[in-house]
Formats: C-alpha cells, structure tokens, sequence
C-alpha cells in the first residue's frame, strides 16, 4: 500500500468521514441545485469546527440549577466570516450556523477570463478589523489569484489573524497561496490532482457558484 504523502505545510485538511462523505455527493454532477445547497452548507457547519478549534474562550461564572461554576465561553463577536463573492456566499449559512455571532464582510473579485487575474469590484467589512480574527471563506482554491489578492486587501487592515477556508483546493492553488501568504492556514476538505487550462480543478466538481446558483 502506498504512503499518504505528507501534507504541505500550514494545510489543514479536513478527513472526516461526513466531510468526505458529502463532498462526494456534490462532486457528482447528478446532484441537484438544491442538494447541492444543502450539502454545502452541512459541510459548511462541520468545517467551521476545525477552523475554529483554536479561538480563544474565557471564563465566565454561571448558575446551573444545583450551584455556581466557572465556564468557558467564546466571542463569537471577534470572528468575522469574510466571503469571496459569490461562491463563498454559499459557505456563510452553515458557519453562521455554529458561530452565530460572528460578523461578516464581502470581497467582490472577478477572475479576468485572458489573465485569470483577480480585480475587485466590492470591499465591505465590519469595523475594528484589527481586533478580529479572520476567516476568508470560498469553495474552491483554484489558481489562488482571488484568495491571494483577497488575503492581500485584508491585511491592510491588520486584523489579528486570518485563515483560509475551502471546500477543494490542487497542488496549484496552495503553491500559489503559500508563494503570497505563507503565515495563512488553509482548512480544506480535499486537495485535488491538478487545475486545467481554464483555472478549473480537476476532478473538482465544476463551478461551484454556477452549481451554488442554478446558473449553469
Ligand atoms: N472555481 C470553481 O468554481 N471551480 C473550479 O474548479 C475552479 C474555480
């Protein structure tokens, strides 16, 4: 049996058996806007456990019904979700579902067709950005021209950390990503073999804000 290959450094990849599970099922090309939506988003909410395993808590004292303790809480406040429009729109839903508190902001970029370079048309994110922890979220890491510029405007702004959420990503994107943004973790739940020469991920599961959409 072959060796898994080690990971590349700063990845994170997300093996659960429901993760890879319901990735499988949006691969598939049958599946339905709507499953696909939905299966999104309940990967969307696993996901965000890892991505955020390591946010801070503090403790808090509270009555349960028999007598007083010290608890942990989080806050959920200091995080904010930043989704790459429009596919990471897609992503928002089901981590919001687990971090209902945290704030949200959009970066709008559209890739050029000729240079599959990235330009932004939107920039909209919560205030005090430097006393927050970012999470940029987009289904697909392909070519790492958005996730790069997107990380590159953020840190503008110094917030006090950001990470990189996926769904997909290939050897490409996280070279790319890596080459720009070393200190950047990316959480994803496959790493595909290759992009082709349209910037797709290959096997991937096509584009996702088309399939997220019904645009197709
Ligand atoms: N964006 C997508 O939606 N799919 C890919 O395969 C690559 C980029």
């Amino acid at each position: 049996m072959s060796k898994p290959s080690p990971l590349p450094a700063n990845v994170h990849l997300i093996d659960h058996p429901l993760v890879q599970h319901k990735l499988t099922l949006m691969r598939n090309k049958e599946a339905s806007t709507n499953s696909f939506r939905r299966l999104l988003n309940e990967l969307s909410s696993l996901m965000a456990y890892e991505v955020t395993r390591d946010m801070a808590t503090q403790d808090v004292e509270i009555e349960t019904p028999l007598e007083t303790m010290t608890a942990k809480m989080i806050d959920g406040k200091k995080l904010v979700f930043v989704s790459i429009l429009r596919a990471g729109n897609g992503i928002l839903d089901g981590v919001l579902s687990v971090v209902p508190g945290a704030r949200v902001g959009h970066i709008g970029l559209y890739r050029d067709p000729k240079t599959l370079e990235a330009v932004e048309y939107y920039f909209k994110m919560p205030k005090d950005m430097q006393e927050r922890d970012v999470v940029v979220v987009d289904p697909m890491l392909a070519t790492g021209n958005s996730a790069s510029a997107a990380v590159t405007r953020l840190k503008q702004l110094k917030p006090k950390s950001i990470k990189f959420l996926c769904l997909l990503t290939c050897p490409e994107g996280i070279a790319a990503m890596h080459k720009a943004h070393p200190d950047v973790a990316i959480f994803t739940a496959a790493i595909d073999r290759e992009l082709n020469d349209h910037g797709y991920i290959l096997p991937g599961l096509g584009d996702a804000g088309d399939r997220i959409f019904g645009t197709q």
